[in-house]
């Protein structure tokens, strides 16, 4: 059995440019349980803890907002006891959003479609949401049932029955009304999104939205992933020099 050695260098970050927008893909809870010889559903109870104790870090630097990557509309092809698993956590999750919350001011939103989750869960949704209601502080978009092809799919049908109706002329359709049709529409862009567990792909995340967005990949599983491991990433992409497609 191999666990990685923490290491015990300093890491320092300008304070006033911190990403205002983190997407997460919250990757290797399997892995993580696995090698402890334990259930898969363990690997993603101890990741739902780590997700609450890095939205209570990112928020104390400042982060305006953050969307964590939770179940995507593949993750229905995996074992049923694995998708119900992740349905309680998710369940649990949202149920307790007055205590998660409690003493902080961060805002639960759930992304992706949301009418395809069982209604138990739907329910917990629109009271996380209630909950949050007067919040003003860190953003947390949970990506649930969410797919980016999905959700550009969703979009385009919106406009197209728009256009239908007589209500839009399709060269009125511009980026900015596909954008504003996204779940993430209520928050900037992601400005990182960051992987953990080692694995180097989008897995459908945030299609649309990562246009410009900068990536950053981890060996760390997701559940042993720690405040260090923001501030690492906060530090290589301070370094980094985002064009935008223009010139210096
Ligand atoms: C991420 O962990 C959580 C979900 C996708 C729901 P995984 O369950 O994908 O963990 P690995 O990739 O098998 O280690
Ligand atoms: C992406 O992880 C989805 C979530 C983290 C919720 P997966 O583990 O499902 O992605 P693949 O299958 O390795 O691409
Ligand atoms: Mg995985």
């Amino acid at each position: 059995m191999f666990f990685r050695k923490k290491s015990k260098e300093e890491v320092s970050f300008d304070k006033e440019r911190i990403p205002r927008h983190i997407g997460i893909i919250m990757d290797g809870n399997g892995r993580w349980a696995k090698r402890r010889g334990l259930p898969r559903s363990a690997g993603h109870k101890a990741g739902a803890e780590t997700l609450k104790k890095i939205v209570e870090y990112c928020e104390s630097i400042g982060v305006e907002s953050i969307t964590a990557y939770a179940f995507s509309t593949e993750n229905w092809s995996r074992p049923k006891e694995e998708v119900d698993a992740l349905m309680d956590l998710l369940y649990d999750y949202l149920a307790n959003a007055d205590k998660n919350l409690a003493g902080r001011n961060s805002v639960i939103r759930v992304v992706g479609n949301i009418a395809g989750l069982p209604e138990r869960i739907r329910e917990k949704v629109g009271y996380a949401e209630a909950i949050s209601k007067d919040k003003t502080g860190l953003i947390l978009n949970l990506a649930v049932n969410y797919g980016g092809r999905e959700e550009i799919t969703n979009a385009t049908k919106v406009l197209a029955k728009k256009v239908q109706a007589g209500e839009l002329h399709p060269e009125e359709i511009t980026e900015e009304s596909l954008s504003k049709l996204m779940y993430t529409a209520h928050v900037p862009d992601p400005d990182i999104i960051i992987r953990p567990s080692g694995e180097l792909r989008l897995s459908n995340f945030m299609l649309w939205q990562a246009a410009y967005s900068e990536f950053w990949y981890s060996d760390v599983n997701w559940p042993d992933f720690s405040p260090r491991d923001i501030d690492r990433m906060i530090a290589d992409y301070q370094k980094r020099d985002r064009r935008f497609g223009g010139h210096k």
